[in-house]
């Protein structure tokens, strides 16, 4: 292993070489501070105060006995709250009002704030916040999702909601083989280690916010849009950030605290608790899914159907496009996928680390394995029959599509060829045996971005970018990604992310953030050479490139551009308790030209710990009678944990992004992307059942 700052002597090659985080030293001392516990000058500190009931109106705010107490400084709520615009759009081009808090008295779901507390110490505001009494009306609530509800209508989302094309009935009736089966998934949450936190203060005119999220640039939009603001009067920064998968955008704990600055006129941090981000930060909405598939007898499909239905809040309508991964994997005569959304009392979902592909690979790729069964076909040859030409509903041409050879690469490290077929017949004492396939995809997309570069006087490199490292490594890639367009040294490259005044660019999400950043860097990086082989001197404050790739990304070719992987996993079930232990996994991935291997491999291996989660763990599970969940905390809500996750290994096979300057794809999702289906056709293999509902928890095993 190498490290970022000693033994490199050689003008470029940094991409592709191994190294440890730039920031490391930084945040295994403690140097690197977090949102929540940066210092400011007379700082204040808000709790906010969530509702008791599910749905219904907030009569009263007894406000008058918690002012009284030590150290508070401010109640608000819906009757006093400054208004704020309630309509802006959000990235998605749809309005979003989930963060905008304290505008009117409805109740929508469990959990929603309705006023946040403000005093000196965190201690007192939360004392306070436990001590305010909150009247309520109380109106029956509904939280009962199902697949076959009449209300569930299909939404677009980034993505049409519904394709189709040929006749599925009549290819369904003339194939030889039929598959048609349901799947469920739970409500997951993103579980990051950092909880949100913002402080938030008026500086010169500005509205600064510090925070944890993915995208300066974005929460600074959405601020400006919230406060009718001009974007240029909000400045936001998230520098360090202990993950975010999603789930870190505009939420209500920047727009509460900005509020309380605003009317206090002094810095306010709001800090959610884990209890309090179950209700307030979004999650992946359950889904019920159902595949329908028809082949040949040579395990050719000529019908394909993925429908998924999610619940939506009444507050702001999301989808989970799970159906929309079967429009890139396979192709069929007849191909038809829907996305629905049903409205309920429930908190708004957001994405979650692979948003569509977790949850549908799910289904399209169990489903797949449960049609190798039906056919006598190996379930990877009969991917490899059905692998499509072109993209199966753009008709569109890949920009590569190197799925085949992620299946051969990791069958012969996994020793594919060796397994024998049937299930439920291997077993070790108590313990049945079985080995799972599953393929994976995720977009490879880019987002316009802006990077500063500048070359010192003293021969080193600045670079600028509003990135957000979530604990990907991206500062580290950008820097070997600098280093490589300058022709220096990873040494004489400093990166500053986490900044909105750096100028735009895109998130930390979709799987585009290195990408798309590197993309910048590069380009800025370059035009800063050129004009350093000029040969004339650098002034004192240094001579700054700018980029923006708007227009170059604008100019890419109409392709179907995703990341390919083929995942593997070996599991032990006890026949006595029902537990399953994941003995191994492998996952090979087709993923663009790889950074840094040594933080490339910790995204996948972290996507695929995620899946034996999703497979195995991972459900928060409402009351039907109060509409809250159960326990929402790291106790109640399971996720694998070290005990739980074996030898996994991931790797790749050379697959550079043609129209790449640097040649990557993005790898920040596919890891997790068919991982639990992988699984869940290992726990047919040992056991000869099929399970369709996630997860797969002992009791449903037994
Ligand atoms: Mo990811 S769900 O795009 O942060």
């Amino acid at each position: 292993m190498t490290t970022a700052t000693t033994g490199r002597t050689a003008p470029a090659g940094a991409v592709g070489t191994a190294r440890t985080r730039v920031e490391g030293r930084a945040k295994v001392t403690g140097a690197a501070r977090y949102a929540g516990e940066i210092p400011f000058a007379d700082l204040a500190h808000g709790w906010l105060v969530l509702s008791t009931i599910t749905r219904g109106r907030v009569r009263a705010v007894e406000t008058e006995a918690v002012l009284a107490m030590p150290g508070v400084l401010a109640v608000l709520h819906h009757g006093n709250a400054p208004r704020v615009e309630t309509d802006y759009v959000g990235m998605l081009g749809v309005p979003d009002p989930t963060a905008a808090v304290f505008q009117h008295d409805r109740v929508p779901h469990a959990g929603w704030p309705v006023a946040l507390v403000v005093a000196e110490t965190p201690e007192q505001a939360r004392e306070a916040a436990e001590s305010l009494v909150v009247r309520y009306e109380e109106e029956p609530h509904d939280i009962a999702l199902s697949a076959d509800r009449p209300d569930a209508y299909p939404v677009d989302g980034h993505m049409p909601a519904v394709t189709e094309k040929g006749d599925l009935e009549a290819e369904l009736d003339a194939a030889a083989h039929v598959v048609d089966v349901e799947y469920s998934t739970p409500e997951e949450h993103h579980s990051m280690m950092e909880p949100h936190a913002a402080t938030a203060h008026w500086d010169g005119g500005r509205l600064e916010v510090v925070d944890s999220n993915q995208g300066t640039t974005w929460v600074q939009n959405e601020l400006a849009q919230t406060f009718s603001l001009d974007m240029s009067a909000v400045r936001v920064r998230s520098e360090h950030i202990g993950g975010g998968f999603g789930s870190k955008g505009l939420r209500v704990h920047q727009v509460s605290a900005a509020m309380a600055a605003t009317a206090l006129q002094r810095p306010v941090r709001v800090v959610l608790t884990r209890r309090q981000m179950f209700s307030l930060t979004g999650y992946r909405s359950p889904t019920r899914q159902r595949v329908r598939l028809g082949a040949d007898a040579d395990g050719r499909l000529r019908a394909l159907e993925h429908r998924s239905v999610n619940q939506t809040s009444t507050v702001y309508e999301f989808v989970e496009p799970s159906a929309g991964v079967a429009r890139v994997m396979y192709d069929a005569a007849a191909h038809r996928t829907v996305n629905q959304v049903i409205r309920l009392d429930v908190p708004s979902p957001t994405w979650m680390r692979a948003p569509g592909e977790a949850p549908g690979s799910f289904a399209l790729e169990a489903a797949l394995d449960e049609l190798a069964e039906r056919c006598g076909l190996d379930p990877i040859e009969l991917r490899l029959r059905n692998e499509p030409e072109t993209g199966p509903v753009s008709g569109l041409p890949f920009s590569s599509r190197n799925l085949a050879a992620c299946f051969r690469e990791g069958a012969r490290r996994f020793g594919w060829a060796d397994r024998d077929p049937r299930p439920g017949v291997r077993r070790e004492g108590r313990w049945l045996l079985g080995t799972g396939t599953a393929a994976a995809s995720f977009g490879a997309g880019a987002l316009p971005s802006t990077a500063l570069v500048t070359a010192e006087p003293d021969g080193t490199f600045t670079v600028r970018i509003a990135a957000a490292d979530v604990g990907t490594g991206a500062r580290t890639a950008l820097t070997l990604v600098a280093a490589d367009a300058l022709e220096t040294t990873t040494d004489r490259v400093r990166v500053h992310i986490g900044d909105s005044d750096f100028g735009p660019a895109g998130v930390a999400g979709g799987s585009m953030g290195t990408r798309s950043w590197a993309w910048a860097v590069n380009a800025a990086a370059a035009e800063l050479r050129e004009r350093l082989a000029l040969g004339t001197g650098i002034p004192p404050e240094g001579i700054t490139v700018r980029s923006d790739t708007t227009e170059a990304l604008q100019s890419l070719a109409q392709k179907e551009r995703h990341s390919f992987g083929a995942q593997f996993a070996e599991v032990a079930v006890d026949t006595g308790t029902g537990e399953i232990r994941v003995r191994r996994m492998l996952g090979i991935f087709a993923a663009g030209r790889i950074v840094n291997p040594l933080t490339a491999r910790n995204q996948l291996l972290g996507g695929m710990a995620w899946g034996i989660s999703m497979a195995l763990h991972e459900e928060a599970v409402r009351d039907p009678s109060t509409g809250a969940h159960y326990a929402p905390d790291l106790a109640g809500y399971h996720v694998a944990t070290h005990a739980d996750v074996p030898r996994l290994e991931a790797d790749w096979v050379d697959d550079p992004d043609p129209d790449d300057p640097v040649g990557i794809k993005g790898i920040g999702e596919i890891g997790v992307v068919g991982a639990a289906a992988a699984i869940a056709n290992a726990v047919w293999h040992a056991t000869g059942v099929r399970h369709r509902r996630l997860p797969i928890r002992p009791d449903r095993v037994l």
